[in-house]
């Protein structure tokens, strides 16, 4: 096996705020191989989107340490893509001008930045919508956007905080598939957070188990089912079977958490 894209050593989190001090996370380690896409699933207030920041050198944890590419992570790298529930557009700039942004910040554009970003808006079926502005666009358009922003930067590690969180179950499930054959087509190593197990399911090859306040790392499930993935595979008894084990994974650890 290759070395690990990423790893997270034993990671924990407090914030102190003035007189409250919130333990949010204990002693999280796990590994993330090339290529592979993990969904985090825990409760609320369990610490992940402490880790995801944590993971992504937006916080630096009060314990322990997370290495990308071999290197102990302290800022933001140019190598790791967000998509947070927020969408962040800038909402005087168009769909075309919000994904820009971020290659703006680092350099003058040209005109093979331009084409490279309708390409990619044209990727998620937004062609006809680059030169809308944020207030112009459905929430799941929104967040198309967003996604584009991110893998237009090539990152080498994309998080996302529960990125279709606040969409209708409709859209969410669209989204789910246009973000699956994205990263399949980029083999794209992805994490991604959310509550729900299903989607975790159907989207990734792994899925951390998250619960407690702090947060503790109660299981990591390895999902054995085919790709490309289907919805109808939810039907199986092999997801009926993974969505059970993650599920009992949960409530065992919130019993465990209520005894002690
Ligand atoms: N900036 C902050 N300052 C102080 N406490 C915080 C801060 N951010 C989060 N917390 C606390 O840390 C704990 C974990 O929060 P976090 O946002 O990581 O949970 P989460 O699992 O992402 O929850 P959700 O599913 O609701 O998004 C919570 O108890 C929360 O109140
Ligand atoms: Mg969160």
């Amino acid at each position: 096996m290759t070395d690990p894209l990423l790893q997270a050593h034993n990671v924990s989190h407090t914030y102190s705020r003035r007189n409250r001090v919130t333990p949010a996370l204990a002693g999280v380690s796990f590994s993330l191989q090339e290529h592979e896409f993990v969904c985090v699933v825990g409760n609320s207030g369990s610490g992940k989107s402490t880790l995801l920041r944590i993971l992504g050198g937006l916080l630096t944890p009060t314990g322990g340490h997370v290495q990308f590419a071999g290197n102990t992570v302290r800022a933001p790298q140019p190598q790791i893509g967000f998509v947070f529930q927020n969408t962040n557009l800038m909402p005087w700039r168009t769909a075309l001008e919000n994904v820009l942004l971020p290659l703006e910040l680092q350099k003058s554009l040209d005109k093979h930045d331009r084409e490279r970003a309708s390409t990619a808006l044209a990727l998620v079926g937004l062609e006809a919508f680059a030169d809308a502005y944020p207030s112009q666009l459905s929430g799941g358009m929104a967040q198309r956007v967003t996604l584009t922003r991110a893998l237009l930067q090539s990152p080498a590690l994309l998080l996302l905080d529960e990125p279709f969180g606040a969409l209708d179950a409709l859209t969410r499930e669209r989204l789910n598939h246009e973000l699956l054959r994205l990263c399949r087509d980029r083999k794209q190593t992805a994490l991604m957070i959310t509550h729900s197990i299903q989607e975790a399911v159907f989207l990734a090859d792994r899925v951390l188990v998250l619960s407690g306040q702090p947060g503790r790392l109660q299981g990591a499930i390895s999902v054995d089912l085919p790709r490309p993935r289907t919805l109808e595979m939810l039907t199986w008894p092999r997801a009926g079977a993974l969505i059970s084990e993650i599920r009992d994974c949960l409530a065992t650890s919130a019993e465990e958490a209520m005894r002690e």
